[in-house]
């Protein structure tokens, strides 16, 4: 099995199929979790944890936790209150198969669901008490004000007026740096790294980060809705600042190649074999979708 079959049957396997009378709400957060995606950040938890010894049973429940809480940012992002776009992952977004109310209360529940997994008694005896708590904490704090929630306002602010280089760089760090860096972070604490390469690993997040958002925002320009499984031109339509506003296409795609090669180097003062996060920084940086 590859590493995306491996993630999505454990991903699926924690939502219920049935559950007392809440169909509605376990078919919604379903409905978007099974869209399908390119699951990065999972795949980032399972490389860092193999890179610095720890196995993938460990890490899984890691990987889904940061995949469930990327899922519920996508949910609301999606809402006709964030960037109002009707469709994601190649299906109608979730607030327009199930509502609002609904899509609202899904992003919630996956919220929640993320963090019962980290702490479940199984999650915990595999990882160890003292490497749960050290995740769990980390991407409590990523996924919060001071990481995705607060680029997410950031980015709302950005739409009406023109934002600094430091705004924009601020919104991609917090708003999809988060998330990645908590991804890498707790790759790295699951296969037992010391502080040190802890942080290395929240540098790589950092770089990838921040490139992974400027290539979505290229992508924003000179894709499909096809090709992407969303709607292109929606930067445009909300009027929100980019670094494709303040630099240009052209500096754009020479800084997600600088910002890749910052994320390479940070790779290098691991020991082990690096080559799995090397490659995947290159191909997120040329990915087309
Ligand atoms: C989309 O993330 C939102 C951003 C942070 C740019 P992805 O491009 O990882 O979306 P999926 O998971 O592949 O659908
Ligand atoms: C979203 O950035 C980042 C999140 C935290 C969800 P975008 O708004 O650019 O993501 P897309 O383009 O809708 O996937
Ligand atoms: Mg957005
Ligand atoms: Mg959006
Ligand atoms: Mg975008």
């Amino acid at each position: 099995m590859n590493d995306i079959s491996l993630i999505e049957k454990s991903l699926y396997g924690y939502i219920p199929e049935k559950y007392l009378y809440i169909d509605k709400l376990f078919n919604s957060m379903r409905y978007s979790v099974e869209a399908g995606g390119k699951r990065v950040r999972p795949r980032l938890v399972l490389e860092f944890s193999r890179l610095c010894g720890g196995s993938d049973e460990a890490a899984m429940p890691f990987a889904c936790a940061v995949e469930y809480i990327h899922t519920y940012s996508l949910i609301h992002d999606d809402l006709p209150c964030m960037d109002d776009d009707d469709m994601r992952r190649g299906k109608p977004s979730n607030h327009k198969a199930f509502g609002e109310d609904t899509a609202l209360l899904a992003g919630d529940a996956l919220q929640s669901l993320a963090f019962e997994v980290m702490s479940l008694p199984q999650t915990v005896s595999k990882a160890g008490a003292d490497r749960a708590v050290r995740c769990i904490s980390k991407l409590a704090f990523y996924c919060g004000a001071k990481g995705m929630v607060g680029g997410q306002i950031i980015d709302l602010e950005n739409e009406t007026k023109t934002a600094t280089y430091e705004e924009v760089y601020s919104c991609n760090d917090l708003k999809t740096g988060g998330l990645i860096k908590a991804a890498c972070a707790m790759g790295a604490i699951i296969g037992g790294a010391d502080e040190e390469k802890v942080k290395l690993a929240e540098e790589y997040g950092r770089a990838i980060g921040i490139a992974f958002q400027v290539v979505d925002d290229i992508l924003d320009v000179t894709s499909t809705d096809e090709k992407l499984g969303k709607p292109v031109g929606s930067d445009a339509q909300n009027h929100k600042s980019t670094y494709l506003t303040l630099f240009g296409i052209d500096r754009c795609r020479e800084m997600v190649d600088e910002l890749t090669g910052e994320a390479i180097s940070a790779l290098n003062k691991f020991d082990g074999d690096t080559t799995a996060l090397a490659e995947l920084a290159l191909s997120l940086a040329k990915r087309n979708y």
